[in-house]
């Protein structure tokens, strides 16, 4: 039902009486005056979204009242004249002064109620339009976006930016899995448990269909896809508006956007709007698919080197994936998510990348090292940070490297790091490095048992190692998580 304020003008008041009555049953709300002057008045006072006016009244006449509104109160308003003497040049004179309708006396309610419809209507695609306009800095969104590599980053950018700009309460972005389902990958205003994967099948829910079908989705109070309608009562949402992301033809994910107040619900244009949004985000995300797999290899190209470590002498095999893993995990536990999870099990996998620039004799030493040789010893993290320096992307897995072997009181520290100021995950590797080294056989040392090596991570919980870290960590072993 419309709710547009309808403001009335008519000196004549069986018009005013049958025009109001015939425009309230079409539910607008209707105010009445009966002279031009009082008019003026009450639309400087008030907000309304049609001005119907006759054109001879004593007083001010309606093209004054026009020419008025059109100079004090609003350049948009849409005015309706009414008027007995139509003709041609009136009607003319009439839109000259800013008036976009006219009705002829007598007329019929269907006259008045299409005249008054039909004016809404160009007013509301006359500000959809300004709106369009307004969308134009989303060219600055999408070279954000395509400026963007890290994938988590993007996603979330994705999810703010389409969120901001339709200003919806809950926005979504699922990525398609291998096995056809939608994961969520990035969110705003969704209550999320960050340690379940909320994962949806296609065809299943709002964002099911949408990638069943491949079309963008729009879902207001009167839209008629009834199941989906029920789907919105439940979760709450008033206006909903999903959108697929597809690259080369292929579907990629869904973006989400939903209201859930009472606020303006989403239209047409907006859809437009977030369907060029996901267009660049797509382009956006092949993009950075495409860096990460780089990154991958690259990666594996490293970790292969540090492999050559470990083949170098084979009681280390294995050491870099188990310590990549054990990192990981200890910084899961600890509540650490995304990105910096990768960053962690990457520098986990390379930490020891600089012992490469060990000799023989000193890494394969049988007995303990003399001081020159823990001297040279202590250079593997200086010598990993400086290959990793080389290497795009990898400035944070370098900095972790750099301050593997440094004790959280700030012992062995370059740059007199200590306590929190050392990165976390160098205090993470930390930990999981000494147990490594405790629990494993060595040619000159055997291996102690896991409730040893826990009570010797204890009793250095604070001196050598973060006591959050060694904490997290055996409460881990204690979970049997990763023993
Ligand atoms: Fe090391
Ligand atoms: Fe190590």
């Amino acid at each position: 039902m419309p709710k547009e304020n309808i403001l009335i003008v008519d000196d004549e008041t069986v018009i005013l009486n049958t025009s109001s009555e015939i425009l309230r049953r079409a539910g607008y709300n209707v105010i009445t005056v009966s002279s031009g002057e009082d008019g003026y008045e009450k639309l400087k006072a008030g907000e309304f979204d049609v001005v119907i006016t006759d054109i001879k009244m004593s007083g001010m006449g309606g093209m004054t009242l026009i020419k008025k509104i059109r100079e004090d109160v609003s350049t948009d308003i849409p005015i309706i004249v009414i008027t007995g003497h139509g003709t041609i040049d009136t009607a003319i004179e009439s839109m000259k002064q800013g008036a976009q309708g006219f009705i002829l006396k007598p007329f019929t309610p269907h006259e008045i109620k299409s005249s008054v419809e039909d004016v809404i209507r160009k007013r509301n695609i006359i500000r959809e339009n300004v709106r369009l306009k307004a969308f134009l800095p989303l060219f600055e969104v999408n070279k954000k976006l395509l400026s963007e590599l890290d994938i988590n980053r993007l996603l979330k950018s994705i999810v703010e930016e389409s969120s901001r700009y339709t200003s919806s309460d809950r926005s979504s972005l699922m990525l398609l899995e291998d096995d056809g389902s939608l994961i969520l990958k990035a969110s705003i205003g969704l209550e999320v448990d960050s340690g379940t994967a909320i994962r949806i099948k296609m065809g299943e829910g709002i964002a099911g269909w949408v990638a069943k079908n491949r079309e963008p989705l729009l879902l207001n109070e009167d839209s008629d896809i009834p199941h989906l309608k029920d789907m919105m009562k439940s979760q709450e949402i008033r206006s909903a508006l999903c959108i697929p992301i597809v690259i080369k033809g292929e579907l990629h994910g869904v973006l989400n956007l939903a209201k859930t107040t009472d606020s303006q619900p989403f239209t047409h244009s907006d859809m437009e709007l977030v369907s060029v949004l996901c267009g660049q985000a797509a382009i956006a995300l092949e993009n950075s698919k495409l860096y990460g797999k780089e990154q991958d290899l690259y990666i594996g190209i490293i970790a292969t080197l540090a492999s050559t470590i470990e083949a170098r002498d084979p009681y280390t095999a294995g050491h870099a994936i188990r310590m990549a893993e054990y990192s990981k995990n200890i910084a899961v536990k600890m509540g650490i998510s995304g990105m910096e999870i990768d960053i962690i099990y990457r520098a986990g996998l390379l930490h020891d990348i600089g012992k490469i620039g060990i000799p023989d004799r000193i890494l394969l030493k049988k007995g303990s090292l003399d001081e020159d040789e823990v001297r040279i010893m202590r250079d593997h993290p200086e010598i990993g940070g400086k290959i990793l320096d080389k290497m795009d992307g990898l400035g944070e897995v370098a900095a972790i490297v750099r301050q593997h072997h440094t004790y959280f009181d700030g012992r062995n520290s370059l740059n007199n790091m200590k306590g929190k100021e050392i990165s976390l995950g160098a205090r993470i590797i930390a930990v999981a490095d000494a147990f490594e080294a405790m629990t494993s056989v060595r040619p000159y040392k055997k291996a102690i048992s896991v409730s040893e090596a826990v009570k010797e991570l204890k009793k250095m919980s604070g001196t050598q190692f973060d006591p959050e870290v060694v904490d997290a960590f055996v409460d881990m072993l204690n979970l049997k998580e990763m023993i």
